[in-house]
This record gives structure tokens, sequence and C-alpha cells, in this order.
């Protein structure tokens, strides 16, 4: 069986943590893409230097040249600014439109056949962007922010109950914003609601806390964004696409019917497997969640908005 080939657009913090964990999963040979002459060679030299000690069979190469990308399974998007302290996601929509146009443009002459997932911000919007300038079926465009989102989530409830977060099962729905949904009611510690293990004030603190994630590690960096988990989380998804695990993930995905969305690509569970998006899982919500997912949407919905009145 051919190697798969994996081609990582945005060279910067996130690109190469999804370059060195997909390398170190073998999901298939990396090609890391960046604009800045020398920087994705560099990084490429490097992870191919490390293989001998950490089971790297597959190859990575670094290129500033788009044709590269040739003949790609999957496209992972990492261009773009990342925000500074005190920014929110959607203030950098006028810089990464800029940015992820062309790239978009790239990806559908150069791997008009491969999924792609998205990690640039405003996630929701970007990914959006991503789909009408590729023109690709909806089902192979998908935005990388629930399955991170999630695991910061189970990261803190695990923190507080010193258990492993292997064990935490939860699910963030919604737009990669600060009025993300994380279901404190669908979060479980092996089958265990997490209602039944942490009073209510703490776990609105690690909702409040899961929501400004983001922030909170842009506030400590104050040069850049997260980088390991968001990387890493982008990984997970590219697995199960590539393996064709139909691993059930909240992720960016188009909905029309599909909770109400009308036409949005918006944070669901869904199953990724080799064909993209194969389902949108609906779960029932209650009337509270139901108002925090449409507090959500609005939010997607107004930047999307943004974007089109630019002309996008
Ligand atoms: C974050 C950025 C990458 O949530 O969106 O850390």
């Amino acid at each position: 069986m051919a190697r798969k080939k994996i081609a990582v657009i945005g060279g910067g913090n996130v690109g190469q943590t999804c370059a060195h964990v997909a390398a170190v999963k073998n999901l298939g040979d990396v090609v890391i893409t960046d604009i800045v002459e020398g920087m994705p060679q560099g990084k490429a030299l490097d992870l191919m230097e490390c293989r001998s000690f950490s089971g790297i069979d597959v190859d990575i190469m670094g290129t500033t040249k788009y044709d590269d990308i040739a003949g790609s399974d999957l496209v992972i998007v990492t261009a773009g600014m990342a925000r500074k302290p005190g920014m929110t996601r959607e203030d950098l929509l006028d810089a990464n439109i800029k940015i992820v146009k062309p790239v978009a443009e790239a990806i559908k002459k150069f791997a008009p056949n491969s999924i792609v997932l998205v990690v640039s911000n405003p996630l929701d919007s970007m990914v959006y962007l991503t789909a009408s300038v590729t023109g690709f079926p909806k089902n192979r465009v998908i935005g990388s922010a629930g399955v991170l989102d999630s695991a910061r989530f189970a990261c803190f409830i695990a923190m507080e109950l010193k258990v492993s977060p292997r064990d935490v099962q939860t699910l963030v729905l919604g737009g990669h914003g600060d009025d993300m949904v994380p279901l404190v009611r669908r979060t479980q510690v092996n089958g265990v609601p997490v209602e039944n293990l942490i009073p209510k004030d703490r776990l609105a603190a690690m909702v409040d806390r899961t929501r400004k994630a983001g922030g909170e590690i842009v506030a400590l960096l104050k040069t850049g964004s997260a980088y390991f988990s968001p990387g890493s989380a982008t990984v997970t998804m590219a697995e199960a696409i590539l393996n064709d695990q139909r691993r059930v993930m909240p992720c960016s995905v188009w909905c029309e019917k599909e909770y109400g969305v009308g036409g949005y690509f918006m944070g669901v569970p869904a199953v990724l497997g080799a064909t993209g998006v194969q389902k949108v899982v609906e779960i029932d919500l209650n009337a509270e969640e139901k108002a925090a997912f449409q507090k959500s949407l609005d939010s997607v919905k107004k930047t999307v908005q943004e974007m089109k009145g630019k002309g996008f």
C-alpha cells in the first residue's frame, strides 16, 4: 500500500507540531509548506534527523512551492496570524482572509482530491472561506476546534479530580470562540456523570476557563497562541480520516438542517472517516444548551457575514 501524503501549510508552531505528531504516528509522508524561504526546509530536515530515535519511517520535506503538495490525501491549513494578548480570534479576520484565500486557491489547483483540515482563525469563518474558494464538496472541508476545546475541558476536570484525562469524556459544541458550548450534562468520568463528582460552582468555573482557554495561553506566551494541543487535536482528526477510523469527533462541519444551523460551518459531533465527514451526529439539547448554541451560532454568522461583506 502506497504511503499517504499529508501537506501542512504554514510551518509555524501549529504547523510544525502537526508535522511532528503526524510523523511520529507514521500517518504518511509530510510536506511542510511556508512562504519563508529556508524555514520549512530547515524544520523538515530537523524532523528527518530525529527519525531514528522517534520511530518515524515516513519522509518529511519542506518547501516554499505549492506544487509540492500535488497528490496530497490530506491538507492541514495552519497558515495565518496568531493572536496577541487581548485580541479575540475575530480580530484576525482581515489579516487571515488575505493569507487563507491564496492557500485555498493553491489547494484547489494542486491537491484537488484532498480532504482539508483548517486550523487558522477565526476558525469557523476560515473553514467557510476555504470551502468557498476550493469549491470542494463540503464533506471534504473540516475545521479543527471541538476536539481541542473538548480536550481542554477534559484536562481541567482531570486536574480537579486528579485522574487521567483519558478517562474523561466531554463534548464542546459551537463555534471556536469565547461563547463555545461545553456540555456539562454530557460529560462523564468513565460513565459517571461529572455533576456527581464536582460541585456546580467549580464546574461553572471550568466551563468558563474552557471557553477562554485559547486566550489564557496567548496571555501567558505573549508572542503567539497555543500549538501543542491544537496541533495534536488536528492530527487526531487526520488519523481518523487517513485510517478510516470513523471516529465521532466534534469539529466545524457544514450544517444545513442539522441543529437548525442553516448553511454555516459549525462545531458539532461528526463521524470522520476516509471520505471526510461521513455523518453529522445530532444529539438532543435542552433549552439552556439550545440557547447557548444559538448564541454561539449568531457569533459565527456575524463573522461570516462580515467576511462576505468584504467580498468573500
Ligand atoms: C486556540 C487557538 C489556536 O484555541 O484558536 O488556542
